[in-house]
Formats: C-alpha cells, structure tokens, sequence
C-alpha cells in the first residue's frame, strides 16, 4: 500500500466501529470481544484516556481515499499511564505508524507529569514484545491467564525521560 500521509489526530466517536473491528481482529483474536464499539466509545468520552488514530491517506491516480490505519490508548492515571490497546493494520506495519503513536502518547505523559507507562502484552505475541522491547519497555512479571483465564500476558514498563 503506497501511503501518501499520515496523520495523528484523536479519535471521535465516529472512529469506535473501526477502533473496535481492529481490536477485535488484530488484538483479542481467540478471546471473546471485549472492545466493542460502546466500549470504545467510552474510552473515547473519557478525560482520563487518549484514544490517538493514525489516519492515512493513499493517493492514486483516481481518486484520494482516507481511513483509520491504526490507533491507541493510553490511560493516564496520578502516577503513571497504562497502554491499554495498540494496533497497526497488517498491510501498514513496520513503517513505524506504532512508534510514532507510542511517542506522542508518551509525550502526553510527560507533559501530564507522569514517568511511567505499563502494559500488559500476550505471551504469544513475540512481535509485540519486541517492539515494545525496541522501544525501551523493560519485560516484567509473567500472567498465566491473564486473558480471560486463557491466555498468558507479560508485563512491561518503561520509566520516562529515560532516552
Ligand atoms: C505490534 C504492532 C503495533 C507494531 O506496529 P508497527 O507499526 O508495525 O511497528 P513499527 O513499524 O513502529 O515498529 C518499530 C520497530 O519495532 C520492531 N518491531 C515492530 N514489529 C515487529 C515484529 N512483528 N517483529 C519484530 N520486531 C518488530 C522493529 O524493530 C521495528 O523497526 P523496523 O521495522 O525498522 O525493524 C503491530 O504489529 C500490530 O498491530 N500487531 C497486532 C496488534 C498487537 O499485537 N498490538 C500490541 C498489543 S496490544
């Protein structure tokens, strides 16, 4: 897919049915759907959470289509953040659309006062892990069923202002 642009903007609520399709495909497959659209929409309405998009834009000689390529979510609580959900579509990935949303989140961090973030990551999920080893995430304690009792996570942090 040849990209012409990519922009980061925060989500509206018109963005929850494809934030949801996402985390239901590229995230929670083999889980029951946790992140529906209301459920995104909440995260959406909420002033303790950033939902960023990465909106794309790909031009062809046709026509200029724009869509949602990927997003994430970040909470933000006294002390420190928590990723909650983090994903690029397939035909989009290593281009670096995950950094560049991780940098902004963390960027918001910083400027909220916050020198922390956590997550939670599938066991299973070498790629994921590796990008947030990549990116300066320390692996911490392991989860067996961490996932609705099924599905094993670790847990990663990574102190801000570090790099
Ligand atoms: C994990 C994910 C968000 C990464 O998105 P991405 O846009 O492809 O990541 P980036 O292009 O910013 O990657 C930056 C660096 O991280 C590392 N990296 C990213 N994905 C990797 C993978 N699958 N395997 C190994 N290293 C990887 C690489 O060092 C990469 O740099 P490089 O491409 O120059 O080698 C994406 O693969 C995804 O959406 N996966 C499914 C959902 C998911 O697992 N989300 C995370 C848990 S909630």
């Amino acid at each position: 897919m040849e990209l012409a642009s990519t922009v980061l903007d925060l989500a509206n609520s018109e963005d929850a049915a494809t934030i949801a399709r996402l985390s239901r495909d590229e995230i929670e497959r083999g889980l029951d759907w946790r992140w529906r659209p209301p459920a995104i929409r909440r995260l959406i309405a909420s002033p303790e959470v950033a939902v960023l998009c990465a909106r794309c834009r790909v031009v062809s000689s046709a026509k200029t289509v724009e869509f949602l390529g990927g997003f994430g979510v970040m909470e933000f609580g006294l002390d420190r953040a928590h990723l909650v959900l983090l994903a690029v579509e397939p035909g989009l990935r290593r281009r670096g659309l995950a950094r560049r949303m991780l940098r902004w989140l963390e960027k918001s961090a910083l400027a909220a006062g916050i020198a922390e973030i956590d997550l939670e990551v599938r066991a299973d999920n070498t790629g994921a892990r590796q990008f947030y080893l990549v990116e300066g995430f320390n692996r911490g304690e392991y989860l067996p069923g961490y996932y609705q009792g099924r599905l094993a996570a670790y847990r990663m942090n990574k102190k801000l202002g570090l790099t």
